[in-house]
C-alpha cells in the first residue's frame, strides 16, 4: 500500500518483526507507559480484561525463556519481555471473593456454582489476550520501539508454570520481546492470495492453489529451480518439527491447567 500520511495504517505498514536490538539506547518510562496503556485500551468481551501481561525485566528470567522458548537466544538479548497470559483465575479469585461460588448465593441467584472456566471462556479469554499484545505491538513500533511475538512461549509447559508462577486457569498464549531496534528493517513480504473470501469459506481450487505457491515462492524462494519450495519448506521445518510436537504437547497441558483439570 505505500505511505497514505495515516499515522496508524503507515505504522502498520512498516512494521516487522525485531530480532536484534540497540542495547545502547534504554527503554524509557514513557515508552513503557504507552505500550502497556495501549494493551489495556484493547477491545476486551464484556471489557472483563481475561488476561494478565507479565511485564519481565529481570535477566535471569529472560535467558531461562530463551532456553524454553526453543532456545532463541535473542530473547536473553532483548530487554524487554510482555508475556500475554489468559487469564480466568482473576475471575474465579474474584467470583469467590464476593460470595459466587457459595450455597446460599446459588439457591438466591439460581445459578448453579460453575467453579472453574470451560473452553468457551479460553476462546473468547484467548481473543482479550491476543488483541492486547497486538495492541501494544502496535503502540511499541509508534513509539520507535520494535518487537518479535515468540509462539514458542506455549512449550515446556511445566518449566513456564514454575518459572512464571502461573496458577490453574491461566495459560500463557503470547509473548512479545520488545525494545530499539539495532537497524532499520525492510518490511516482511505477506502473501494475500486466497486470504479473503467473497461471503463464504471457498477452498481452494487447483489454479487458486497454484496462484498461492508462486506468490509464495517468489516471496520466499525466488531462487528455487520448482514450484513449491516454500510449501515444502514449511511441511519439513515447521509442520513437522520437534518444537510443534512439543508445542502441542505443552497445549494439552494448558488447557487442562484451564479447565482446572490438574497437570
Ligand atoms: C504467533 C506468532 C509466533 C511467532 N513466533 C516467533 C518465534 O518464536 N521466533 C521468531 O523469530 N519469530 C516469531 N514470530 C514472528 C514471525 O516469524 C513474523 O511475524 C513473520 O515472519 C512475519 O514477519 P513480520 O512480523 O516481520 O511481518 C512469531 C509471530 C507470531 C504472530
Amino acid at each position: 500500500m505505500g505511505i497514505t500520511g495515516n499515522a496508524v495504517l503507515d505504522c502498520i505498514e512498516h512494521r516487522s518483526s525485531t530480532r536484534q536490538f540497540d542495547l545502547t539506547v534504554e527503554i524509557t518510562a514513557e515508552q513503557r507507559e504507552a505500550v502497556l496503556h495501549a494493551a489495556s485500551r484493547a477491545p476486551s468481551a464484556g471489557a472483563m480484561m481475561m488476561y494478565s501481561i507479565i511485564d519481565i525485566r529481570e535477566q535471569a528470567t529472560r535467558d531461562r525463556l530463551a532456553v524454553l522458548c526453543d532456545n532463541q537466544p535473542m530473547i536473553s538479548k532483548a530487554p524487554w519481555v510482555l508475556v500475554f497470559v489468559v487469564d480466568y483465575c482473576k475471575w474465579i479469585d474474584l467470583f469467590e471473593h464476593v460470595g459466587c461460588l457459595t450455597e446460599e448465593f446459588a439457591t438466591e441467584s439460581g445459578c448453579a456454582a460453575r467453579p472453574h472456566p470451560g473452553l468457551g471462556d479460553f476462546g473468547i479469554a484467548a481473543q482479550d489476550a491476543v488483541i492486547a499484545a497486538q495492541n501494544a505491538a502496535i503502540a511499541a513500533e509508534a513509539v520507535g520501539l520494535g518487537t518479535c511475538y515468540i509462539g514458542d512461549i506455549i512449550e515446556n509447559a511445566e518449566e513456564v508454570r514454575d518459572l512464571l508462577d502461573l496458577p490453574e486457569h491461566t495459560v500463557p498464549l503470547s509473548m512479545l520481546i520488545l525494545g530499539t531496534p539495532k537497524k532499520e528493517r525492510p518490511a516482511t513480504p505477506h502473501p494475500t492470495v486466497n486470504l479473503v473470501m467473497e461471503e463464504r469459506y471457498r477452498r481452494a481450487d487447483a489454479p487458486t492453489m497454484d496462484a498461492q505457491v508462486a506468490e509464495m515462492d517468489a516471496m520466499f524462494r525466488p531462487h528455487a529451480t520448482e514450484p513449491g519450495a516454500r510449501v515444502r519448506d514449511i511441511y519439513t521445518r515447521k509442520h513437522t518439527s520437534d518444537f510443534m510436537a512439543e508445542m502441542s504437547r505443552s497445549m494439552d497441558l494448558w488447557l487442562r491447567n484451564w479447565l482446572g483439570k490438574g497437570w
